[in-house]
């Protein structure tokens, strides 16, 4: 297969952990013998020093007409004064919102290897394996936002449309996983979660009544993930909880640097895949980034836009053999022997050649 996919390696950390990321799709592809293109585009903190601007016209172009995206993470101190005209992150929420990302899957399993990683106790652990789908272009991000002398305001809309296109997606991925679905939301407080709810309720009655639907609130699901993580199997929710709760859930797995998502649309649409992470600005330059979750963010890839499931399995078999074999970064190391980012992924690489 032939695929042209665009790089987008952001600020901090990206450049460093997606570098990686692109041996290891140039690994595949010479073993499964493909033909992989790939083109680097600005995003962020560097497209606003480069460009003057966080998305320019010509990345957004290039990621409408590439096959997949594969983007590090954005944002930074240098760009973070308050009072800036523009910020990294708004590149990212727009490049979500221009190609229609709505779905935004974040895997959450435990490694055997690692459940000492985390500050959780390894027999709640053991066999953890749920995807939160974030809906990603509506909400509170993307409500009209004012500021005066004394008050600020963030709106928090959703449409039916909104709420109904993400669900469909969860129920389908619940259907193929074990059959259950957790709705999250605040509907003891929140309008649109009463709307969303509703909404959750009539499309699992009317259209997937072979899945179990449950719907909780989204103070309570904050301990129930730490808890019994293991009841759960696909979690939906809107956009600004599900960003809390996934970088919540990765402490389960051990640490934010082994949770991978994939932003999708409409089937047929190109999709952008990424660690949930940021850029790390405490250890950025260091080489020594944990660069699984953008690893696993390229599996993503090849299983959700390319349709390369054996391939995408393959990364996610080698990622889990180093793990199994203790090839651990820094953040994941308990002292001492932490691997550099180079060395981590060579450890996966060594598994693919
Ligand atoms: P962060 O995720 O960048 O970092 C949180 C902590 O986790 C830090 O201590 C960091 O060193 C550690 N960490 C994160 N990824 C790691 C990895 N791969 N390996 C090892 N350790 C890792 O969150 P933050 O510090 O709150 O935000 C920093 C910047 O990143 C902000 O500008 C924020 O807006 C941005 N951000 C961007 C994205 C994105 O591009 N998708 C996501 C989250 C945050
Ligand atoms: C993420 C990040 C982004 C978000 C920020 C950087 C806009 O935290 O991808 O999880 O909140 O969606
Ligand atoms: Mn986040």
């Amino acid at each position: 297969m032939q695929a042209n996919i665009v790089v987008l390696p952001g600020d901090g950390i990206g450049p460093e952990i997606t570098a990686v990321a692109v041996d290891v799709l140039r690994a595949v592809a010479a073993r499964f013998g493909h033909s992989f293109t790939f083109s680097e585009h600005d995003i962020g903190g560097i497209a606003i020093d480069n460009h003057g601007e966080p998305l320019p016209a010509s990345t957004l172009d290039a990621c409408a007409k590439a096959d997949a995206v594969l983007l590090g993470a954005v944002g930074g101190p240098k760009w973070s004064d308050p009072n800036a005209k523009v910020r990294p992150e708004q590149g990212l929420l727009a490049i979500r919102k221009a190609l229609g990302l709505f779905a935004n899957l974040r895997p959450v399993r435990t490694h055997p290897a690692a459940l000492n990683a985390s500050p959780i106790k390894p027999e709640l652990l053991r066999d953890v394996d749920f995807i939160v789908v974030r809906e990603l272009t509506g909400g509170i991000y993307f409500g009209d936002k004012t500021r005066d002398a004394d008050s600020a305001s963030d709106l928090c809309r959703y449409t039916t449309v909104e709420i109904e296109r993400v669900l469909r997606s969860a129920f389908r991925l619940a259907q193929q996983r074990r059959g259950k679905l957790t709705s999250v939301d605040k509907a003891n407080v929140l309008e649109t979660s009463r709307l969303w709810r509703d909404i959750a309720a009539r499309i699992g009655r009317e259209e997937f009544p072979d899945v179990e639907l449950e719907h909780q609130l989204v103070d309570s699901m904050a301990m129930h993930l730490i808890s019994k993580p293991r009841a759960y199997d696909v979690i939906v929710t809107e956009n600004m909880f599900g960003d809390i709760l996934t970088d919540e859930a990765s402490m389960l797995a051990g640490s934010l640097g082994l949770l991978p998502s994939a932003s999708l649309g409409e089937e047929g649409k190109v999709g952008i895949f990424e660690p949930i992470h940021g850029s790390a600005p405490d250890i950025a330059g260091k080489g020594i980034a944990n660069p699984y979750a953008t690893i696993l963010s390229a599996a993503m890839l090849l299983r959700h836009s390319l349709g390369l499931e054996a391939e995408a399995t393959t990364i996610e078999a080698a990622v889990s053999a180093a793990l199994d074999a203790g090839q651990f970064t820094a953040d994941l190391a308990a002292q001492g022997q932490a691997l550099s980012t180079q060395q981590a992924a060579q450890a996966v690489l060594a598994q693919l050649t």
